[in-house]
C-alpha cells in the first residue's frame, strides 16, 4: 500500500517486479512509449514446440491439468515470438467442468460432454457452492509456477469464458454452428437459463478472483458466443451477468471481448471494464467515438491477414495502426490465431507493431 496523502493505491506485489508492463499502462489509458501486443490463442497448435509438448501427454486434458507442463507451453510465446504479455494455458471448459459437468477434448472434433442442462432436473447436478480454490487448484498452481519462471519478464493474463458462452456448452454438450438448443432455452425456458447464468457467474467471479490472487496481472473475459444473440437477448443473457463479474473485480485491468456482438457495442463500451476486445467486423473508430479515451480497444486484425505474404502482413498491421486516433490500443487479432498459421509470420506481425512509432 503506497499512502499519497489521504489517498491510498493498492499496487499488488507482483506488478512492481514487472521488467515490461506495457500491456498493464495500455490498459490503465497511461503513457506508452509504444503498443503492446500478444495473440489470442498464442499458447497452443501454431508452435511445433507446443505440439511436441502436447505429444508427450496422453491429451489436452492432462495438458491442462498439470501445472508444471501448463505453465511450460504458457511461457513458450514469450520465449519464441516475443509477445508482450502471456496468457495462462487452460481452457473456458474447466469452468463447466469443476460446476459438475465434465467434457473431453476430442482429436479433430472438439469439446463433448456426455451431460448437459436441458431441464430443470439436469440443473440438480450444477454445483456452485464448492471450494473453487481446491478444485481448481491446477489452475492457480500454474499461473504461480508460469510467474515463476517468467521472472517478470511480461505480465500474466488470466481468463474465463463469459457466462453466456459457457452456457452454450452446457446446453449444447458440444460445439455448433447455431448453437440452437441454448437460444431454444432462451425462450421455452428462461428462469431456468437465468438460474443457470447466475451460477456460473458466482463461479466465474470466484475463479477470476483466485486467478489473480494466485498471480495473475490482468484478467479477459471471452465470450465468443455473443453474436449469435440479438440485441435484446444479448443484454438480457450476455451483459447483465458480465456486468456482475466485471464489478466484483477490482485489483487488475480487466477486458471483455464479445465475438460479433456488433449491435450491442454501445453497451459493452459501459461496462466497468478497461479494454473491449473487437473482431476484425467491428470498426475501431466508431468504438473510439464511443468511448473517447475512457477505455482501451484490443484488436482487431483479421486472423487470416496472417497467411498473407510478410510484406502484406507488415502492410495491414500498419495500416491497422494509422487508424487509431489515440494511444489507448493493445494490438491483437480480431479473434484466436489460426492453428496452421506460419510462426514466422506471427513474429513479423508483432516485430511490425513493436518497430511503429507512436504518432500521438
Ligand atoms: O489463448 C491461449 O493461448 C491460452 C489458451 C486457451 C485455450 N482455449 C487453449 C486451447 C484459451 C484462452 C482458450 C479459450 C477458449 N476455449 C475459448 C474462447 C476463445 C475463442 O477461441 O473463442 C473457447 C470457445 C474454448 C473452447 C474450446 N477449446 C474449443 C471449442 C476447442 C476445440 C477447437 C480448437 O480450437 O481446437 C478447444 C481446444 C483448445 N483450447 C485447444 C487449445 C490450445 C486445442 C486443443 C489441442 O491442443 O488439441
Amino acid at each position: 500500500m503506497i499512502s499519497l496523502k489521504n489517498h491510498f493505491i493498492f499496487i499488488p506485489l507482483s506488478t512492481m517486479n514487472l521488467k515490461n508492463d506495457l500491456i498493464l499502462r495500455a490498459a490503465r489509458g497511461e503513457e506508452l512509449e509504444r503498443y503492446p501486443v500478444w495473440l489470442m490463442r498464442q499458447a497452443g497448435r501454431i508452435l511445433p514446440e507446443y505440439r511436441s509438448v502436447r505429444a508427450s501427454l496422453s491429451g489436452f486434458k492432462e495438458l491442462v491439468e498439470t501445472p508444471e507442463r501448463a505453465a511450460e507451453v504458457t511461457i513458450q510465446p514469450v520465449d519464441i515470438l516475443d509477445v508482450d504479455a502471456a496468457i495462462i494455458f487452460s481452457d473456458i471448459l474447466v469452468v463447466p467442468e469443476a460446476m459438475g459437468l465434465p467434457y473431453e477434448m476430442i482429436e479433430k472434433s472438439g469439446p463433448y460432454f456426455k451431460n448437459v442442462v436441458r431441464n430443470e432436473n439436469d440443473l440438480i447436478k450444477v454445483e456452485f457452492q464448492f471450494d473453487v480454490e481446491d478444485r481448481l487448484s491446477y489452475v492457480f498452481e500454474a499461473i504461480k509456477i508460469a510467474n515463476k519462471e517468467l521472472g517478470g519478464r511480461v505480465p500474466l493474463i488470466g481468463f474465463a469464458g463469459a457466462p453466456w458462452t459457457i452456457l452454450c456448452y452446457m446446453v449444447e454438450g458440444r460445439g455448433s454452428k447455431t448453437f440452437s438448443e441454448s437460444r431454444k432455452l432462451l425462450y421455452t425456458n428462461p428462469i431456468l437459463a437465468h438460474e443457470l447464468l447466475n451460477r456460473i457467474s458466482l463461479v466465474t467471479i470466484a475463479y477470476l478472483k483466485q486467478q489473480i490472487k494466485a498471480g495473475a496481472h490482468m484478467v479477459q473475459i471471452f465470450d465468443s458466443w455473443a453474436g449469435i444473440l440479438g440485441a435484446d437477448q444479448y443484454r438480457e443473457f450476455g451483459l447483465k451477468y458480465i456486468e456482475k463479474i466485471v464489478d466484483s473485480i477490482k485489483d487488475v485491468p480487466v477486458t471483455v471481448f464479445s465475438k460479433g456482438a456488433i449491435s450491442s457495442l454501445n453497451e459493452i463500451c459501459e461496462l466497468n471494464c478497461n479494454t473491449v476486445g473487437l473482431d476484425w467486423n467491428m470498426n475501431i473508430s466508431k468504438v473510439r467515438e464511443m468511448i473517447g479515451e475512457t477505455k482501451t480497444i484490443q484488436g482487431n486484425l483479421d486472423p487470416c491477414a496472417l497467411y498473407g505474404s510478410h510484406s502484406e502482413i507488415e502492410q495491414s498491421t500498419i495500416s491497422l495502426m494509422n487508424s487509431f486516433s489515440s494511444k489507448r490500443h493493445i494490438v491483437n487479432l480480431g479473434h484466436g490465431v489460426y492453428p496452421d498459421i506460419d510462426p514466422e509470420k506471427v513474429k513479423t506481425f508483432i516485430k511490425t507493431v513493436k518497430n511503429y512509432e507512436l504518432h500521438f
